[in-house]
């Protein structure tokens, strides 16, 4: 049994479910043009359509009605409130979000905002993108507008989802929109996504003190393939771009050393000016981790390459470490070749309790893709999926025992969606779509989570 007032939600992204990329003004995102680009997206797939939740929106509330979520969290889209990053508001893209989280409020489902999954308009990306200060700007006077607008009626708010990838894979390895392959230029985008954070941050806070802010950031439990001092280094490595690069940033205003000697092979890192680490350490209430897999290194030259490498043509993200290689750590993989492995979640809870300022935590999402099978009858049947979930879950269930103050869980995703340079060839969703007709139908995972959510707690292993 999970503790009272423990919150079950699950997640989407604007971007990856909305579709409807030009109605009522929308202005365009970095994603629609990435998508026009040949080669980027597996079967040139795009998401002009995606699951067209723009247009079903309260269909898909109450299918979450119908699972019975606390909560869920969801982005909006930039492009769709401002549609060239700046100046006044869209009002007829704004309304969208309203109806939204008033639909979700008439069934008592706690919206959970997230301002920036990953479609910034394409105008900021012409003057420069993620790599000019100025976008960090912008960023805050969009959380600004957004927030007094919609601050009435959402509590809990997070800034940037997941700025590892925005930069790492949207600047350096080029798998994400812009698909700028830049290493230096990745560096200064990762600093101005945090900027952008922190000012984002500070922007709402005094708006409504009563807002519960967060940042939102992916961790990974990182292993050393040998005990090698070269596999050793490259584990400090990644772990020093992936996890502490952030978490060092927001929750203590510095920089890690080691990374920033890392780094200076790349950039003289002349963009962090004075006074951005304590703008970027804004005090926060929460910290959203999306939480999906280990990485097993290894130093050693021509270390194998990730299973969960891009699937289209593209660099290293690992700036300054690309010769470290990712090798299979040995555990059951999912449909992306994620190895699964529920105790890395809880090292990564460990070390932040550890390490850092004690902060309510939450997974803002953990999840699965399958391939899943529909059956003659309609249904869809994925036990891997539901045990994945359950998996995570028995541990977030035992570290609060343990005293981690982990507060609730997303389910990434909702329901299928466009999975980015994947297409659609991947599906997360516990609500299986189908692409055609559009219609939703609830996966053996989703009815076993519902139950779970019924009973606060977990009923025996997952079938
Ligand atoms: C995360 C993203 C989310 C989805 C899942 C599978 O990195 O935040 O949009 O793509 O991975």
């Amino acid at each position: 049994m999970f503790p009272t007032g423990f919150v079950w939600g699950a997640a989407t992204s604007a971007y990856q479910i909305e579709g409807s990329i030009s109605a009522d003004g929308r202005g365009t995102s970095i994603w629609d043009t990435f998508c026009r680009q040949d080669g980027r997206i597996v079967g040139g797939d795009h998401a002009e359509v995606a699951i067209d939740h723009y247009n079903r929106y309260a269909e898909d509330v109450r299918l979450m009605a119908d699972l019975g979520l606390t909560a869920y969290r969801f982005s909006v889209s930039w492009p769709r409130i401002q549609p060239l990053g700046s100046g006044a508001h869209n009002t007829k893209g704004l309304d969208f979000y309203k109806r939204l989280v008033d639909e979700l409020l008439s069934y008592g489902i706690d919206p959970w905002l997230t301002l920036y999954h990953w479609d910034l308009p394409q105008a900021l990306e012409d003057a420069g993108g993620w790599p000019a200060r100025d976008t960090s700007k912008r960023f805050a006077d969009f959380a600004a507008l957004v927030h007094a607008e919609l601050g009435d009626r959402v509590r809990n708010w997070s800034t940037v989802n997941e700025p590892w990838c925005a930069a790492f894979l949207g600047y350096a390895s080029g798998e994400h929109a812009p698909g700028r392959r830049e290493p230096a230029a990745a560096i200064r985008a990762a600093h101005h996504l945090n900027l952008a954070h922190g000012l984002a941050a500070r922007a709402m806070r005094a708006q409504n003190a009563d807002s519960q802010i967060g940042g939102c950031v992916n961790l990974y439990a990182i292993s050393p393939a040998t005990g090698s001092e070269g596999d050793a280094d490259a584990a400090r490595r990644i772990d020093g771009l992936q996890n502490r690069f952030f978490l060092d940033a927001l929750l203590k205003g510095e920089y890690p050393e080691d990374v920033l000697k890392d780094l200076g092979a790349v950039t003289d890192l002349g963009f962090i000016e004075d006074g951005d680490l304590a703008t970027i350490a804004a005090p926060l209430d929460m910290l959203l981790i999306n939480y999906y897999s280990r990485f097993t290194v290894s130093g050693a030259p021509g270390g194998a390459q990730s299973a969960s490498a891009a699937p289209t043509d593209s660099g290293s993200p690992w700036v300054g470490s690309e010769h470290v290689g990712f090798v299979n750590g040995g555990r059951p993989v999912t449909g992306m070749g994620w190895e699964i492995d529920g105790s890395g979640l809880r090292e990564v809870l460990d070390r932040l309790v550890a390490d850092y300022p004690r902060l309510p935590l939450y997974i803002s999402e953990n999840g699965a893709a399958f391939d899943d099978v529909v059956a003659e009858d309609g249904t869809v049947h994925d036990p891997e999926r539901a045990a994945y979930i359950d998996t995570h879950l028995r541990v977030c269930h035992d570290a609060i025992e343990a005293g981690i103050p982990l507060r609730g869980y997303f389910a990434w995703s909702l329901m299928d969606n466009f999975e980015w340079a994947w297409g659609y060839g991947k599906r997360f969703g516990l609500v299986y779509v189908d692409y055609e007709t559009q219609i939703r139908t609830m996966k053996s995972s989703a009815l076993w989570y519902a139950d779970a959510i019924r009973h606060g707690g977990l009923l025996g292993p997952a079938e």
